[in-house]
């Protein structure tokens, strides 16, 4: 029987990969600051542990582990990582996840390690036409990030590629592009658009307006978590390491996946642009290099996978209000 450790387990896309990871027979060790507060992350063996600490690291790969898959990190929508005054957070507690457990894993003898970076460490200068982003794997270079959350995933991808290099651990990178689906966060002021747009159609009235943070005009490509985990899994079982973009090519504009959600919800929603944090102008993933390495890249339409999601999403909202009467 295989040996997995997930690090971030108790988050949303570790509680999804051990999910997969269980299914296809493996024995799952899940590590993680808190429990996954929706019952995702079913390991076989779940240590609540600090992976800012080194003695941490050492200890949950102990025993033996065939991967390790390293998703830990500070992280959160635009609300969390634009703002500016979480950077000192993001870096320390991000970095020091990614130092210590690639040490740990590489010393503990493990031979594979996956690495989860980011779209954000691409470079704002390719990324200021809504409607003409770039983000193919080679325009990494001159780097510049918007936010120092992208200049972490810089760094941490160029940390696992050198334990690669000079000591022989195999490391695995992908870059994800906005990853959403159930048992992803949904409110608190971590939730990335997609949760976040749900829930505000959810709690506004039929006929009622929602905001929309800056002009609608910028524009995303959205991942459904499952087609993100089978990428990952597909990685894992490549003989490439990447850095591979796993995202969507499906770009939308702000307003209009708003729209699309005020549709799948039946109400009928005006909306209200007004200032927040954005980020850049626009966003999509390039899937040339993960078709040609992996012959698979993703497929399924956006609309599907946030129909799932806003129903998901009303139901704990719902849920939360019974508790309340
Ligand atoms: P998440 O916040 O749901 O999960 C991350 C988990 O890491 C959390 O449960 C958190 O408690 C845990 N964690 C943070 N610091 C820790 C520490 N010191 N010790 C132990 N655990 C710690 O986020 P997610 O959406 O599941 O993202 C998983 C990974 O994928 C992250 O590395 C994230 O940066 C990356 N990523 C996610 C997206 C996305 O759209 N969700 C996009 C790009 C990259
Ligand atoms: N979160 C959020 N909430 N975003 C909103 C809202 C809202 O209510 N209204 C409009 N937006 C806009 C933001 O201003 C931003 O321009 C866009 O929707 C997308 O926001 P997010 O989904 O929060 O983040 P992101 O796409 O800029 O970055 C996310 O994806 C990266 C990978 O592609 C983050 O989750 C990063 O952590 C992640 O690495």
């Amino acid at each position: 029987m295989k040996r997995a450790l997930v690090c971030g387990a108790g988050g949303f896309i570790g509680g999804h990969l051990v999910n997969r990871l269980k299914s296809e027979g493996y024995w799952v060790r899940g590590v993680d600051l808190k429990y996954n507060e929706y019952g995702n992350g079913n390991a076989d063996d779940f240590v609540i542990g600090d992976l800012t600490d080194p003695v941490v690291c050492k200890q949950v790969v102990e025993g033996g582990f065939d991967e390790v898959y390293q998703l830990a990190a500070d992280m959160g929508g635009a609300g969390y990582i634009f703002t500016g005054e979480n950077d000192a957070a993001v870096m320390h507690n991000s970095a020091l996840c990614n130092l210590h457990m690639l040490h740990a894993a590489q010393q503990a003898g493990v031979k594979k390690i996956f690495y989860s970076s980011s779209a954000c460490m691409y470079p704002e200068y390719n990324q200021l036409d809504p409607e003409n982003p770039k983000c193919s794997e080679e325009s990494a270079y001159p780097a510049a990030p918007d936010s120092e959350y992208g200049w972490e995933k810089l760094f941490s991808e160029r940390l696992y590629l050198t334990y690669q290099r000079n000591l022989g651990i195999t490391v695995k990178v992908a870059r994800f592009h906005n990853i959403f689906g159930p048992q992803g966060t949904w409110k608190g002021g971590k939730e990335k658009a997609p949760a976040a747009i749900c829930r505000k159609v959810i709690e506004a009235e039929d006929g009622g307006t929602i905001e929309i943070w800056g002009d609608g005009k910028q524009t995303r490509s959205f991942l459904y978590v499952d087609e993100c985990v089978e990428g990952v899994r597909r990685l894992m079982e490549s003989d490439f390491s990447g850095p591979v973009n796993i995202g969507s090519e499906e770009m939308i504009s702000i307003n209009d996946f708003a729209k699309m959600i005020a549709e799948i919800s039946g109400k009928k929603i005006t909306i209200k642009n007004i200032p927040g944090p954005q980020g850049v102008r626009g966003r999509n993933s390039d899937n040339a290099l993960i078709q040609e390495k992996l012959g698979w890249a993703p497929s399924q339409s956006l609309r599907e996978g946030i129909t799932k999601t806003y129903q998901w999403i009303s139901e704990q909202a719902s849920k939360e209000v019974e508790e309340l009467v």
